[in-house]
């Protein structure tokens, strides 16, 4: 256990470089399984995420060699395992190694993945999806088996635009036999690294932009080489905080393209935010923050994922600002922490009112997922004095050196084991 060390009250500037997407990492270590072959992945971010998601690859017979931040994953000797265990049980990602396994395998056994603070996080568009790709899927209790003589392609229709069930489908239908159609699919930047990414090793993918992925499935894969896109959300979080200490800084190599729903409302915030080919400047040294109304969405909305960050900066509003959590039916958990900062926070269900208060005051907090503890982070970095944010582990599965990137922008922090 450990924890963050921050005597705020300092505005951030400087230059800051935004690591490799963990939400696009992940879904395309899982697909090195699809290939048999040498996959060489740069800019992959060094977080617990992507180690466990590594270490499953090992377990499955995969070797994984790292040089900096360069990961070359060899599948040519992969082989079935039953995906359990703790990389399974802390890191639900790991589901979408189903399809990945059904496509190379043709079957997987998982153990079933508990829910967790955000959400209970069902799994039943992933499983129904793979049936109608003609997987039998059993559930045995504590596993789901999933065993197929042949995946055949189809034209399957989303109850929701989910990001994982999404990929659990590109990640078999690649090796379907015929077409595959995925409608209302999850847009995310990171769905189109993944297609990326199997167009790369030979899959025959075509990403439109209106939630429609069409897949024709091929028995023949190739070696790959790939960069893994920028992490919109770290890049995001990055601009929370020079909001949130009225600071002006450069997010090197964060890709604006990626980023309209966020820069929209950090522009309308009060932030003078500028786009350019290789990274985004931020200035908030005029000091004020305009309340905002935002509602969390599938890509192209505002991201679930910035909520907490966002939700940090806006406690210091000149107004009362209102956030709708539309995605995940818990993700508040930072609500209460960020209240013992002094912030004025009530909370309806998935709405949260917050009315702005001049400064926060320093405290000890807890994180109860990754970006909570980005959250309170951020909010630790707002006001004088020291504050102590615990739940280090959550944070650390989604930023690779976060006390590194925020100390090199001027921030007083620094981990205590
Ligand atoms: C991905 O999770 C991300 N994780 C999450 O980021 C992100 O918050 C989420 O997408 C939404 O953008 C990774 O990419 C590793 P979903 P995922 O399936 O795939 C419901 C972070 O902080 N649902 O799009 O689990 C679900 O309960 C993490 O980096 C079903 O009902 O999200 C949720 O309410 C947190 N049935 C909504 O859909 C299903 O079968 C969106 O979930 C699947 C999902």
């Amino acid at each position: 256990m450990g924890r963050y060390i921050i005597n705020g009250g300092k505005r951030l500037f400087g230059t800051v470089n935004v690591h490799g997407s963990k939400n696009a990492a992940l879904p395309i270590l899982c697909a090195c399984i699809v290939n048999s072959g040498i996959n060489i992945i740069h800019n992959c971010p060094k977080i617990t995420d992507v180690y466990n998601t590594c270490r499953l690859l090992e377990k499955a017979g995969c070797s994984v060699l790292w040089e900096e931040s360069t990961v070359v994953v060899d599948s040519s000797k992969a082989h079935f395992i039953v995906l359990d265990g703790d990389e399974v049980s802390k890191m639900r990602s790991s589901v979408i190694f189903v399809g990945a396994f059904c496509g190379r395998f043709k079957r997987a056994r998982v153990a079933k993945p508990g829910g967790c603070k955000i959400g209970k996080r069902p799994l039943d568009i992933h499983f129904d999806s793979l049936e109608k790709l003609g997987i039998d899927v059993i559930d045995n209790g504590d596993y789901i088996d999933c065993v197929c003589s042949e995946i055949v392609g189809t034209e399957l229709n989303l109850r929701l635009p989910s990001v994982g069930a999404t990929e659990n489908i590109m990640l078999a239908a690649v090796s379907a036999t015929g077409k595959t159609v995925i409608k209302n699919a999850a847009m995310e930047p990171e769905i189109q690294a993944l297609a990326d990414f199997l167009k790369c090793i030979g899959a025959d993918i075509d990403f439109c932009s209106d939630g429609i992925i069409t897949i024709e499935g091929v028995n023949e894969f190739k070696n790959s080489e790939y960069t893994i896109i920028p992490d919109r959300i770290e890049a995001g979080t990055f601009l929370a905080a020079c909001a949130a200490t009225k600071g002006e800084i450069f997010l090197k190599n964060a890709a604006p393209e990626h980023m309209k729903g966020i820069l929209t409302i950090f522009d309308d915030m009060g932030g003078k935010i500028e786009s350019h080919k290789d990274g985004i400047h931020c200035n908030f040294m005029n000091g004020v923050i305009y309340p905002q109304k935002i509602k969390t969405g599938a890509y192209p909305a505002f991201p679930t994922d910035m909520q907490p960050q966002i939700m940090a900066v806006l406690t210091l509003s000149v107004g009362e600002s209102i956030i709708i959590e539309s995605v995940f039916e818990n993700r508040f958990g930072h609500v209460p922490e960020l209240c013992k900062m002094g912030a004025d926070i009530s909370c309806f269900g998935r709405k949260a009112v917050i009315n702005g208060v001049p400064y926060l005051e320093a405290a000890e907090v807890s994180a109860s997922d990754l970006r909570a503890g980005a959250g309170l982070i951020i909010a630790a970095l707002s006001c004088g004095g020291t504050s102590f944010v615990y739940g280090t582990e959550y944070i650390m599965r989604g930023y690779e050196n976060i006390e590194k990137s925020l100390s090199a922008l001027g921030a007083d922090i620094r981990y205590e084991n």
